[in-house]
């Protein structure tokens, strides 16, 4: 990781969308992976979000122009999207969301990786992230986060912290009345977890748990083990502005690591999930 920001980046990393430069291609795939979710989420995704798809049916189809989409996101909620040339160093992103500033990256997939991805893009980041951002309550929920990380930032627990944005803000999922729907961004922007998340037999779904969470280790390479089931955005954000976390992490510190898939006594299982799929994956 870069300490210094790389050459044509300011010194808060960002740089400028240049939304002129997208090519034809560009914009097709977008509109391309755009229909295909749209089609797929509603009776998936939650409420929130699927309310907060709207957001990005801008003036023009094609990628976002963040410049009018900031614009109406600050309407709604404050919050403003910036883009950065890739990753970005902790406390720089903390900073960032703390002051409702959504990072994200400005390339686009090619056609042929519609559905692989090494590093978020911009249908992963927007796509997959705003329309959260327009949601009054998740929109707090980001700026007490990206507080909560630069405190964590000092306290050496941002691994704890790290894994509460992952099974939330990436792989959440939230109980509402109708069932169970996909609210994170690593979900609702892949064709094929939106439905493995909620309609596969494979992984389990556990309620949240603020300590469980962030006990809990993750993979990055695949679909999750494990999905962790909010009540609702509303009590997301209780937990996470009523509780000290300073004491948390040093109660975290103590225990073991909860391994990816496994279940601990006191989680509230929804699903006990075969892992039919994982074993799949595990070489004879
Ligand atoms: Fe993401």
């Amino acid at each position: 990781m870069h300490l210094q920001p790389p050459e044509g980046a300011a010194a808060d990393w960002t740089v400028p969308q240049n939304w002129a430069h997208y090519t034809p291609e560009d914009h097709a795939v977008w509109d391309t992976l755009f229909a295909r979710q749209a089609k797929l989420l509603p009776g998936r995704a939650s409420e929130a979000y699927l309310r907060g798809l709207d957001v990005l049916r801008l003036s023009k189809p094609g990628i976002p122009d963040f410049k009018e989409l900031s614009d109406r996101l600050m309407k709604l909620t404050g919050w403003q999207v910036v883009a950065v040339p890739g990753l970005v160093p902790d406390d720089v992103f903390f900073e960032h969301m703390a002051n409702r500033r959504f990072v994200a990256g400005n390339f686009i997939r090619r056609r042929d990786q519609l559905d692989y991805l090494q590093e978020p893009d911009v249908f992963h980041d927007v796509f997959g992230h705003v329309p959260m951002l327009a949601d009054p309550r998740f929109a707090e929920y980001l700026v007490a986060y990206g507080q909560g990380g630069l405190r964590a930032n000092g306290m050496d627990a941002l691994k704890y912290l790290a894994r509460l944005y992952w099974y939330t803000v990436e792989f959440g999922l939230v109980a509402e009345p109708e069932g169970l729907r996909i609210y994170g961004a690593g979900i609702v922007s892949s064709f094929a977890e939106s439905r493995f998340a909620l309609e596969d037999a494979s992984p389990n779904r556990i309620g949240f748990d603020l300590e469980r969470v962030m006990r809990s280790a993750y993979r990055i390479d695949d679909f999750q083990q494990t999905y962790f089931v909010i009540p609702s955005f509303d009590e997301l954000l209780r937990v996470t502005v009523e509780t000290d976390f300073a004491p948390l992490y040093e109660a975290i510190r103590g225990q073991a690591d909860i391994a990816v898939g496994e279940i601990v006594p006191g989680d509230t299982v929804l699903t006990l999930g075969t892992q039919d799929y994982a074993r799949g994956k595990v070489p004879a």
